[in-house]
């Protein structure tokens, strides 16, 4: 966040920081999150583009870039909250993973609008990131393919609703891993 903070990236101002005690103050940003704010004037989509772009420059990536984690205050800037899962890194899968949850949660917030949006937020992008910013969103659509990201996520997040789905899908339970039929004589393990 510090880094971030350094780069330039919108964040709310950190007063004060202690490791040990994993403690951050900083500032209060009044607004809402951007999932409530999403149906805004494309601007502030470019903009979150270009923040985001500048924290990928500044070689940190945030690791869980979701509406939810975009505070917009009242007269309309956003702010980058929620490095927990950030670190630094400069390769393109991480910097794949920040453009894809943008897109997902753009489309589960606001599926009729998500195009235009993700499409104004990937401008911000493009203009800031610069050379090699395609390969970012190439690489992003290939994550999607591989929906790899996805099973992890719902794995880690919904565990029952995972293994209902699952076996739904004609997979089983047994010694403790999930095992699918028609897969490899070893069957799946996750
Ligand atoms: N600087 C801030 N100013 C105002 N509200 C904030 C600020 N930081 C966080 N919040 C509020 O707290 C909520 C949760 O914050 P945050 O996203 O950092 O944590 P989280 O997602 O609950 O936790 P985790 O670290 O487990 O992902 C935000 O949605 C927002 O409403
Ligand atoms: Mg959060």
């Amino acid at each position: 966040m510090a880094k971030a903070a350094r780069a330039g990236v919108s964040v709310p101002l950190p007063i004060f920081i202690d490791p040990p005690t994993f403690t951050i103050v900083e500032s209060r940003v009044r607004g809402r999150i951007l999932k409530d704010a999403s149906d805004q004037a494309p601007s502030l989509m470019k903009f979150v583009g270009v923040q985001l772009a500048k924290l990928h420059l500044s070689g940190v990536v945030h690791g869980d870039f979701t509406t939810s984690n975009v505070l917009v205050d009242q007269s309309g800037t956003p702010f980058i909250i929620d490095f927990g899962l950030g670190s630094s890194s400069t390769g393109l899968e991480e910097r794949g993973v920040d453009l894809l949850l943008m897109k997902k949660s753009l489309e589960a917030n606001a599926p009729s609008l998500a195009k235009q949006l993700f499409s104004d937020f990937f401008e911000g992008y493009r203009e800031t990131f610069g050379e090699g910013s395609d390969d970012v969103l190439r690489r992003s659509g290939e994550i999607e393919k591989r929906g790899r990201y996805y099973a992890e996520r719902a794995f880690e997040r919904d565990l029952p609703g995972y293994l209902k789905s699952w076996k739904a899908d004609g997979g089983s339970l047994h010694n403790g891993a999930l095992w699918h039929q028609g897969s490899t004589s070893q069957g799946e393990e996750i």
